[in-house]
């Protein structure tokens, strides 16, 4: 990621999310703007909006028509956007789509998927155990590879082309919001390759999700029924490749960078596993990885404050998250915290498709480290990196095992 952006002078008026300083301190930058200046306005990225409050967030979700999707990354190159079934869709094309692509990801489908992810974790900790230094990065050596094994398990794909599915998300991600040109011939490899596969798919249908999504049937508002076009079937193979992976890495991965120095919540999850689904939905509120962005479709009003079509939004459930006036202590990981009402995944008709298979890689992921891994340390907090961009997580976690 590039570091070489203008300073930013002050968050309230000239707020930059692409900037290292973000990266590494988003959750202090939202806060404090939430403070001081709970609408916050950049002269950025063609004019953009930064609001930090629940209830802001919450009601720009809801709010489809004067809030579009179609421009969900808030970039230096405001032209450059890509239709990626159903994320950048608004109503009325949005529902069919989203409703045809929705059965792979039912609880039923996803609960399958345990024992693939438990053998996926197992055997990384197999390597990592068999080292004799006692040193690992659990974001290196763990995180990044449970996401991009089982989309690869789904998706039908060779796990090892895993290496290349990390490339293309990290110059989508990190580096494509600076750079356009990145970010087109990242797109333009995956659409190749999934052009590749579909074709491969129609010599040969199995039960993977690449065929079902060449099976599957979009019903349209007047009742016709039909297959999904190529086009449709690109953008959406390209929107599942991506949304899976980086956002579930970043979640395991600053979870256990919490665990890392967080000695008591460590020790209480090794004695008491049953609790790591409820830590799960804190680690999710606390280091929600997920901001999106919304095209100001019609001039509106966020939160009192009015704003004119054509601006952009950066939608950050994580500063909704961290609301004091909706989570008590918002600012504190409470491990068994009863009442966790989190929009990690979002809100309204954009909510995660994928929230069942994050909940479950994560639930897995945790569980086998803390059973064969239940003593582990930071070995350099000055060495944990952040990733830049609008998905946000844990990339170096230097760990000292024992
Ligand atoms: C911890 C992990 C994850 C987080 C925090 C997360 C978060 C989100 C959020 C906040 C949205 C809403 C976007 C918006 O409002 O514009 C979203 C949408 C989506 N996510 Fe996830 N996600 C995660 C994992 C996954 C996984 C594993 C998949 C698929 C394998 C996935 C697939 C999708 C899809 C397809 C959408 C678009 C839904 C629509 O537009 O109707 N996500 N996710």
């Amino acid at each position: 990621m590039s570091t070489e952006r203008p300073e930013v002078t002050d968050w309230a008026t000239d707020w930059d999310h692409l900037t290292d300083d973000y990266a590494r301190h988003a959750p202090q930058i939202l806060d404090d703007l939430r403070e001081r200046c709970p609408v916050a306005h950049t002269e950025r990225f063609n004019g953009a909006w930064l609001p930090t409050r629940y209830d802001d967030v919450a009601a720009i979700a809801y709010d489809t028509g004067r809030f579009s999707s179609r421009a969900t990354v808030v970039t230096d190159q405001s032209k450059f956007g890509l239709v990626l079934p159903p994320i950048t869709l608004d109503p009325p094309l949005h529902g069919p789509i989203r409703r045809a692509l929705l059965p792979p990801f039912n609880p039923k489908a996803t609960a399958a998927l345990e024992p693939k992810i438990r053998a996926v974790c197992e055997r990384l900790i197999d390597a990592i155990l068999a080292r004799t230094d006692g040193h690992a990065d659990a974001a290196i050596d763990y995180a990044q590879h449970i996401p991009v094994e089982l989309i690869a398990h789904l998706l039908g794909l060779p796990p090892d082309d895993g290496d290349q599915f990390r490339t293309w998300v990290y110059e989508l991600l990190e580096l494509g919001p600076g750079d356009a040109d990145v970010s087109r011939r990242a797109s333009r490899e995956i659409f190749a390759y999934f052009d590749a596969q579909l074709a491969d798919r129609a010599t040969k249908s199995g039960d993977d999700l690449i065929s079902w999504v060449c099976r599957a049937e979009l019903t349209e508002p007047d009742g016709t029924v039909r297959l999904l076009t190529q086009r449709e079937r690109l953008g959406s193979l390209h929107l599942i490749l991506v949304a899976g992976i980086d956002t579930t890495w970043s979640a395991i991965g600053s979870s256990l960078w919490h665990l890392a120095h967080h000695k008591e919540d460590r020790l209480r999850l090794v004695a008491e596993p049953e609790l790591i689904p409820i830590a799960v939905e804190e680690f999710l509120r606390m280091y929600s990885p997920v901001t999106m962005g919304r095209l100001i479709a019609a001039d509106a009003q966020i939160g009192g404050c009015p704003v004119t079509a054509g601006e952009h939004v950066l939608l950050s459930f994580p500063a909704a998250n961290r609301d004091p006036a909706h989570f008590p202590d918002a600012d504190q990981v409470i491990i068994d915290r009863s009442e966790n009402r989190h929009i990690a995944f979002g809100l309204g008709i954009h909510r995660c498709l994928g929230s069942n298979t994050a909940r479950l890689e994560m639930k897995v992921a945790l569980e086998c480290w803390l059973a064969r891994i239940p003593e582990f340390t930071l070995a350099d907090p000055a060495a944990v990196e952040w990733s830049h961009g609008q998905v946000r997580g844990a990339r170096l976690v230097p760990i000292r095992i024992g």
